[in-house]
């Protein structure tokens, strides 16, 4: 890539591409599901309303074809599944959207929980025959830990599926949640004729010409429209009404001061196959989704228009080339202006970081742009300088907070095929754990590593990328452990007296962080019950 400052032009691949300064606003948002409910549908068609991509399916088979270079992603494309995020952004309706993809398989839930560290809202994917699942919950939980707005996207009307009261009580009575529909299916399943939204007041029909489904669109349509009437039966024309005058009398009205602060969620309906809805979905992230918050920190919260640049990192991602060590540090923008060549500082190490190869993403066709404002994600290549949680600013003495760490439900003994080669493998499972891939534990007796993960799919990651990227064999034990807790004690001679009494029980972290493993939930209970100035977490924060 040549930059010629003057030109204001950047050359990639001997072609010549303006660079824009663009302060457009930002929407910077990432969806959550279970698996099967339409993620990956979804973002295809969002990305190709948005005019990111030209036909459906082009990013994802670039995607696939990148991939097949690195022999760990392999396991992606053998199981069929997402395991690293990315960013994606695109402009549409004068709105830079920025969407951060996430893994949906539950192994990898830890990474799709840092993730939404980064975002300001969220799209919750339903499936219509399915509700509210496990993976669903878990994830808006995190949501609502961090008061993450949520927009509902009820999938799949096309097949047959729950009514939308039926949906929309379960997302009440589930989450906790106000639910203000905006759209509303025009029959379902094998009925379904088209949707009605009450926020547009249009009519979105589909009608069958010559064999293809094509869409007609009434606008300024009543309910009581005469082209609607015109268009569907009687029947499906009254059991619209009364659809509609039962959810204006059972669903409050849209508030968006309620949305904002998660207490309340807009509900939309549509089939990401057939690309119905999807507009109007993205009109309420354009209209509703929150453009970029100030973060939380220390000491004190970043605002997005403070002047000086501020942004965490949440996510690593490895060099797809095995060869090299090289990773990508994706880091969110929460103040500023960052710039290619600028200087940060990062608050853990207290080590400034040029960043001359900042990856900026792509804004529009044709065009690059070379600086990134709060609410974009940068991706910084780097040797293992960075880590995730790490804060990097022109401020001195800031630190971001809330990256959360989870406490692993698996933990297995390192079993090494050559023994000699103990010190490469200590270094590739410390910088594993850098990555967020897996936790090592270092016990305070005897001299074998544990590693932990929350789910075991990231075992079968760290043994094909130790082979891949170190040449090592390894495989994994049984151990004693059921689970850790991280550990803090204020008062010094306490922490000593504790040390001493569960020596055999105690670990240390990759960041030397003070670990108990407990054999199981009965062990943990009796001596938390011993030690009740001890405090036990199951999650940590990256600060
Ligand atoms: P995920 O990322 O959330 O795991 O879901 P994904 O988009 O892969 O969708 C899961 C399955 O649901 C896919 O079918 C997909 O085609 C289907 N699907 C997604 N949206 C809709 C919809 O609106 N209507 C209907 N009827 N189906 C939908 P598959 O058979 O598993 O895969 P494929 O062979 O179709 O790709």
């Amino acid at each position: 890539m040549l930059i010629d400052q003057q030109a204001g032009t950047v050359t990639v691949e001997g072609e010549d591409w303006p660079v824009v300064a663009d302060a457009l606003p930002r929407r910077t948002f990432a969806i959550i599901s279970h698996p099967d409910a339409g993620k990956t549908t979804l973002t295809e068609k969002l990305l190709h309303e948005g005019g990111a991509i030209r036909e459906a399916g082009e990013v994802f088979s670039k995607g696939n074809r990148r991939r097949a270079r690195s022999d760990w992603m392999a396991i992606e494309q053998q199981r069929g599944i997402s395991v690293t995020s990315s960013v994606m952004t695109f402009e549409h309706q004068g709105i830079r959207f920025n969407l951060l993809d996430t893994p949906g398989h539950e192994d990898f839930s830890e990474d799709t929980y840092r993730t939404l560290t980064a975002v300001d809202c969220a799209v919750m994917v339903i499936d219509a025959a399915k509700g509210i699942e496990a993976q669903t919950l878990k994830l808006f939980e995190v949501c609502r830990l961090r008061s993450i707005p949520i927009i509902t996207f009820i999938n799949k009307i096309d097949r047959e599926g729950r009514s939308p009261f039926e949906l929309l009580d379960e997302i009440a009575d589930k989450l906790a949640l106000d639910t203000a529909p905006m759209s509303w299916p025009i029959g379902m399943g094998g009925m379904f004729r088209g949707l009605y939204s009450f926020e547009e007041d249009r009519a979105w029909l589909i009608d069958k010409v010559g064999g293809a489904l094509c869409p007609t669109i009434i606008d300024g349509a009543g309910l009581d429209d005469e082209r609607l009437l015109a268009a569907v039966s009687s029947q499906t024309h009254d059991g619209l009404l009364e659809d509609a005058a039962l959810a204006a009398e059972a669903c409050p009205a849209f508030d968006r001061t309620a949305f904002l602060s998660g207490d309340m969620t807009p509900v939309y309906f549509g089939s990401a196959l057939r690309k119905y809805g999807i507009a109007s979905l993205l009109s309420a992230l354009a209209r509703h989704a929150p453009p970029p918050q100030p973060q939380p920190a220390l000491p004190e919260p970043v605002e997005p228009d403070a002047s000086d640049v501020a942004g965490f990192v949440f996510k690593m991602q490895a060099n797809m080339d095995p060869n090299h060590r090289d990773r990508v540090a994706f880091m969110r923008v929460c103040s500023g202006t960052l710039k290619r060549g600028m200087k940060l500082g990062n608050s853990r190490t207290g080590k400034t970081i040029g960043l001359h190869n900042p990856i900026f993403f792509l804004a529009r066709d044709r065009e690059l742009t070379e600086e990134a404002r709060p609410g974009d994600i940068v991706g910084i290549p780097n040797h293992g300088t960075l880590r995730v949680g790490d804060t990097l600013s022109e401020r001195s003495g800031l630190a971001f907070t809330g990256l959360p760490d989870f406490a692993p439900e698996i933990l297995r003994r390192v079993r090494l095929d050559d023994p000699m080669k103990i010190k490469q493998m200590r270094k590739a499972l410390l910088d594993l754990a850098e990555e967020g891939i897996a936790r090592v534990f270092r016990p305070l007796e005897g001299s074998n590593w544990v590693v932990g993960v929350v789910g075991a799919l990231q075992l079968e990651v760290i043994s094909t990328r130790s082979e891949a990227e170190y040449g090592l064999a390894i495989g994994f034990e049984a151990t004693a452990y059921e689970t850790a807790r991280w550990i803090d004690i204020a008062d010094e001679p306490m922490r000593k007296r504790f040390i001493a009494s569960q020596r055999a029980n105690l670990a240390e972290d990759g960041d030397d962080a003070l670990v108990f493993l407990a054999r199981n939930g009965w062990e943990l209970e009796r001596v938390q019950k011993e030690w009740p100035e001890v405090s036990f977490s199951a999650v940590r924060e990256r600060i």
